[in-house]
């Protein structure tokens, strides 16, 4: 059995009073869920502090390729580490076309995490060009491929994929749950090719305008494991609610 996990990537928002206020909401909600709340880096420390009594688990949003060195302004995963950390996205999609992360660089980054037993949160995803353009899962296996060239099919043993479909993210039009589903079982069968059992077990988020509203009906699709959730896990109310459905 697949454990859901609800992701909330909070990008470049939210400060030290969000962190309480969600602590504060999610208490005594009632989920199947592992909650993971994604801060700025520099909310690791203290969210850390104030999950530590809770269910709640802390990821970060980025992490260098590199172990340690001369890289002005870069985190490497063993800082993360440091900071109580057990997740961490790469290759979201406002990374890899506001910051030029190449599917290399993302495959990189996801054995950098590894390496130090942080979780990988690797998101896929096509633009609606390229969807039009029946080019979906053509993308998506690049990606896919990439990390594979890179540690084999076993790295996926010890990650979380995301599906994230450009054009759902912070547009409020979420993929239709169908459409998702189609997608997560397709990822799920390139898995299977080489892995069966990989593949069976294997966590695959949707994200893209994931509501209060929507959640459930994605959340109840076999190969839906959960969410990565961006601007409704602002709100503490909202994201408390989409946590509970995940049942
Ligand atoms: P959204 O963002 O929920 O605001 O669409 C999702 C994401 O970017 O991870």
């Amino acid at each position: 059995m697949r454990q859901y996990i609800v992701a909330g990537n909070w990008k470049m928002n939210g400060n030290e009073a969000l962190l309480i206020a969600v602590r504060e909401a999610l208490a005594g909600v009632e989920t199947k869920a592992e909650v993971v709340i994604i801060p700025p880096y520099v909310y690791l420390p203290s969210a850390t502090q104030h999950f530590r009594d809770t269910n709640l688990v802390v990821g970060a949003q980025n992490v260098s390729k590199h172990e340690e060195g001369a890289f002005t302004g870069e985190i490497s995963g063993l800082m993360l580490r440091d900071t109580g950390c057990q997740y961490v996205l790469v290759g979201h999609s406002e990374r890899r076309t506001m910051y030029g992360e190449t599917n290399e660089i993302v495959a990189n980054k996801f054995v950098a995490a590894q390496r130090v037993g942080i979780t990988p949160i690797l998101c896929v995803g096509e633009t609606f060009s390229e969807r039009g353009a029946g080019k979906t899962m053509a993308v998506i296996e690049a990606s896919l491929e990439a990390v594979r060239a890179q540690v084999g099919i076993r790295g996926f043993g010890k990650a979380v994929l995301a599906y994230e479909p450009i054009w759902a993210i912070g547009t409020g039009v979420a993929a239709t749950p169908e459409m998702a589903q189609a997608i997560h079982a397709d990822i799920r069968k390139w898995v299977a090719k080489y892995d069966e059992g990989i593949a069976k077990n294997l966590q695959i988020l949707y994200g893209g305008s994931v509501a209060p509203l929507n959640a459930q009906a994605l959340f109840s699709m076999p190969d839906i494991d959960g969410g990565l959730v961006g601007g409704a896990s602002l709100k503490p109310d909202g994201f408390a609610e989409i946590v509970a459905q995940a049942k």
